[in-house]
This record gives structure tokens, sequence and C-alpha cells, in this order.
């Protein structure tokens, strides 16, 4: 973590607050990458993610977009109610679980209210470097849309589609229209859980690796649907754990002490699939594919639909035997 100074912040929506962040000590910020976002230690307590949401070519500057959520812990509201222009917060270095391809020649962007920040940032890297790109944004109103007179004044702004459903899902874009022909393109989505899973919904026929989400912040918590206990064990000998209903099966492993890879832990990123080596799971991710569900599971939201789970790592072969233990 390490502190940066806010240089300015101003509403850019009803209850959405950009805050222009720069380095303190005169020296330049760690540079980032489109889709990256940073930890923000904030008031109350405890730290939240944030999407940069500026073009990396800007070196000057963090931006990022801060909503209020009353429903939610209490994070951005504290940023929005008691962080002022001048005074300093700590930060983390930028990470990125929503890697803009290098070689990208062709994007859809999909970006859902607040989800505008991630990909505003890979609208604007795509603007400079020539790319081929068309953004929807998707919000309630012109009211609640984030940016929307600074992408109106945008060299890109022909190049987006603004949709207001006023909360009717009868006046929902219609994403099988935008998502019928793969053709050569790439998708990058950002938003709620229930235009993640649409879009998720309307590109089982496009090839893998072409439809990138990202969720983190934006989404109520996943429910439980089902919330009941279940025994997770790992088929390379580590052990069986309990998985109680408010814990997710990679914490349970992460807390038993095991070294267990994850990144996002909102289920779209692909860093903690195991393979499912027994029992039924209870999918939850944004990943996997449906001819991969039976043998794989995303355990930082999946659950098990079956009073025991067998799991093991992506490499593992079944060499070892399967040991219980706890
Ligand atoms: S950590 Fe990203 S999908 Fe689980």
């Amino acid at each position: 973590m390490t502190n940066v100074q806010v240089a300015s912040r101003r509403e850019v929506a009803e209850d959405i607050v950009e805050f222009r962040l720069v380095a303190t000590n005169g020296r330049a910020l760690a540079p980032f990458t489109p889709g990256a976002h940073v930890h923000v230690a904030v008031p109350s307590g405890g730290t939240r993610q944030y999407s940069l949401c500026n073009d990396p070519a800007d070196t000057a500057a963090y931006v990022i977009a801060v909503k209020r959520e009353p429903q939610g812990q209490g994070g951005s509201v504290s940023l929005i109610e008691k962080v002022r222009a001048g005074d300093e917060i700590e930060i983390s270095e930028p990470r990125n679980d929503f890697e803009l391809r290098p070689d990208v020649g062709r994007a859809i962007l999909i970006a859902g209210g607040i989800g505008i920040t991630p990909i505003l940032s890979i609208a604007r890297a795509l603007n400079r470097r020539g790319a081929d790109f068309h953004l929807y944004y998707l919000t309630r109103s012109p009211a609640l849309t984030a940016f929307q007179d600074e992408i109106l004044a945008s060299s890109f702004a022909d190049r987006v589609t603004f949709h207001h459903d006023d909360g009717d899902p009868a006046r929902s874009l219609d994403l099988g229209a935008i998502l019928a022909e793969p053709g050569d393109a790439l998708v990058y989505c950002c938003g709620p859980s229930g235009l993640l899973r649409a879009v998720r919904d309307r590109t089982g026929h496009w090839p893998r690796g072409s439809v990138c989400f990202e969720d983190f912040g934006t989404s109520a918590p996943r429910p439980q649907s089902h919330s009941a206990s279940f025994t997770v064990t790992l088929a390379d000998g580590r052990g069986s754990y309990r998985v109680p209903p408010d814990k997710t099966i990679l914490q349970v492993l992460q807390e038993a002490g095991l070294d267990v890879p994850s990144s996002c832990e909102a289920g779209t990123c692909g860093t903690c699939r195991m393979r499912l080596v027994s029992g039924e799971a209870d999918h939850q991710d944004l990943v996997l594919f449906d001819d991969e569900m039976e043998s794989n599971i995303i355990i930082c939201c999946s659950r098990a639909k079956s009073a025991e789970i067998v799991i093991a790592p992506p490499e593992w072969t079944g060499a070892q035997d399967t040991q219980a233990d706890a």
C-alpha cells in the first residue's frame, strides 16, 4: 500500500463520485494496463477495489469512480462522505484481472452501471490504438450514467450506444442481436451479475477465451442457492474440510493454510479453477462452459449439491491416494 493525494473529486452521475489520485512524492505512479483496479483503504476500515477509468497513457493520475452503496458495508459511502480534495489516502499498486489482449483488433464492450469504470479505460486505450470497437453502455437513466458528457464529447462518441431501461426488463437491450455473430471480435463485459449472466447465456457459441467478464464491486453478494454445509476433500491427499454456509470453498482451504491460487474471488477470472473428481457441484461462476462443468469447479463461488465433493488441482494426475483427515 502507498499514499496518494486526492487531487480532485467531482460528481459524475447521481450518487457516483470521481476521485483523481496523484502521487504525493513527486514521482510517477506505477503504470497500469486497461481494465486494472486498485485496492483503496476506506475511512470505515478495510479496503475496497475500484477500477481505474482513465487511459493508461495518462500517467499523472489514477482515476476511480465510487458509487454510493447504501446497502453495502459502508466502505464506498465513507469514501464519498469523508474524503475531500487534498486528503491523502492509501492504495495498492494496480493489478489486473480483466486484461485487454494486446492483439485485439475488434471488440464489443458492454458496461452496466458503474461497470463502466474498467470498460472506459479499455475504450480509451482501444481508441488510442485505432482499434475497431463499439461500447454498449446500459443504465437505468441518463442521471445515473457516469461520464456521459465526457463520452459524448470524446473522439469515440460515435462508437458508443447508450441504453436506458428505467429498470424495466421489457426495455432491456437486445443482447442476443448484438452477440449473434462471433466473427473475430472479443467481448469485454463489466456490470452487475444479471448482465454478466445474460451476456454469458448469449455467447455460448463464441470461441473460448473470446468473452471476458469483470464484476467485482458492482454486484451484491451472490445468493447461496444451496447454502447447506458440505465436505470438500482434496484428492491429492491434503485432507477433507467442512464448508459452512457462510464461507466459500476457497476461504475454507486458505484458512486451513493451503496454498490455493485466487485473484478476482468473484467467479470471473478462472484462477481458482480446480478439477471436480467426484460429487455434484452447484456452479455459480462465469468461467466454465457447459461441457467443462462436469469435471471442473470454480471454488471462490461455486458450492456443492452433494454432501461431499472431491476436488484436485488442475494439474493433478490422479497418482496420489485420496486421504481424508479432518
Ligand atoms: S478467483 Fe477468479 S474465478 Fe475464482
